[in-house]
């Protein structure tokens, strides 16, 4: 029988290495999204507890994402934030990851969250910048590289996952079960976490937090027409689908013309980016933003679309995935994190 004398102390869910290293209040990433990770949502993120980061992709040059990198310094006093590199998958002409990297160490940014590719020739360059390095892998392969490489820690996801969940997806719940065997640094599980049940069910399985996309995309600090915002509220989760397995750069969207009309190419043997690419543009996605007609462009959405309820401030959101989590643990009885 347990007493108050001999019951263990019950372990905050919220403080884990990866909330240390990252200093925040929560485990949380409120992770890259291009487009949208402006200055104001990743300053809403950081108020509200979490990791937040302005997404490179996003901007022409590297003097407009200074320009913004100073908007978010000043809009959070000064507190620490991340910046997102997508990497192509393979170094091309004109990848700009240099310069970006460049300005990252040079504006001293506290995290830099890396994917797409290898991140091993950045690695130290950032670390002796100080910056702590999050690289972001949808397979368990690539994080035991990432680890040899020295990064600070990895976020790995899952097939439901918004965005480019790899070319053999594998479901979040095997992901970080496999991780938690085999990984020694600190990794954050993403891809389909849309609750506080979930989180706390990613730190039973030994994760040291979460990342979250989708779950974030109705929030009223995300800089996207309020119509696409509804459209998100109302999907079920069988409303994403994946395209561009054909160029082996699979991609999670929001079901729609777009997804039709590429598909079916696909289904008649098209394999080639150049053919598939005006259909996929970045600047089409863009506009579908800023326009709220979700109906054009590939809309990057993971399957915890179906698990939102209604638009709120960032803050709001966050505050319901504490309670629930908090709810969950109180269902369990305990609390606690990986040793
Ligand atoms: C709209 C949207 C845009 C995204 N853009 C990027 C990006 O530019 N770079 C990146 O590394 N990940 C990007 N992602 C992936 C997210 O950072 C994150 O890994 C993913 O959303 C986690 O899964 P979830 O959507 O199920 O929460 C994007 C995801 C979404 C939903």
């Amino acid at each position: 029988m347990t007493d108050a004398l001999s019951a263990p102390a019950a372990h905050d869910w919220r403080d884990t290495p990866l909330s240390r290293l990252l200093d925040t209040r929560l485990p949380v990433m409120a992770t890259g999204l291009q487009w949208l990770a402006n200055a104001d949502y990743v300053a809403a993120a950081v108020n509200g507890g979490m990791m937040g980061f302005i997404t490179a992709a996003s901007f022409p040059d590297t003097s407009a994402l200074r320009d913004e990198i100073q908007r978010c310094r000043e809009l959070l006093d000064g507190r620490a934030f991340g910046v997102n590199v997508s990497m192509l998958p393979k170094l091309l002409p004109g990848d700009r990851t240099d310069e970006i990297m460049a300005l990252i160490a040079d504006e001293r940014i506290t995290v830099v969250e890396t994917s797409g590719r290898d991140p091993t020739a950045y690695v130290a360059g950032l670390k002796s910048a100080g910056c702590r390095v999050v690289h972001k892998v949808p397979q368990l392969r690539h994080a035991l590289k990432a680890e040899v490489a020295g990064v600070d820690a990895v976020t790995i996801v899952g097939a439901e996952c918004g965005g480019h969940p790899g070319e053999s997806p594998v479901g979040t719940l095997v992901q970080g079960a496999l991780a938690a065997r085999t990984l020694a640094i600190p990794f954050a599980l993403g891809g389909g976490i849309a609750t506080g049940e979930q989180i706390v069910a990613a730190l039973a399985l030994g994760a040291s937090g979460v990342a979250i996309g989708t779950r974030f995309l109705i929030a009223d600090e995300i800089p996207a027409h309020v119509d696409y915002k509804r459209r998100l509220v109302e999907a079920e989760p069988g409303d994403t689908t994946l395209i561009l397995s054909s160029v082996r750069n699979s991609m999670r969207v929001l079901r729609n013309d777009t997804t039709a009309t590429v598909q079916a190419l696909e289904g008649q043997g098209v394999d080639d980016v150049q053919s598939l690419l005006p259909y996929v543009r970045g600047a089409l996605g863009k506009a579908a933003y800023a326009s709220g007609d979700w109906r054009q462009g590939a809309l990057s959405v993971g399957q915890g679309v179906g698990l939102m309820t209604c638009r709120a401030p960032l803050d709001k959101i966050v505050a319901a995935l504490e309670a629930e989590a908090d709810a969950a643990l109180a269902r369990l009885g305990a609390g606690g994190e990986r040793g």
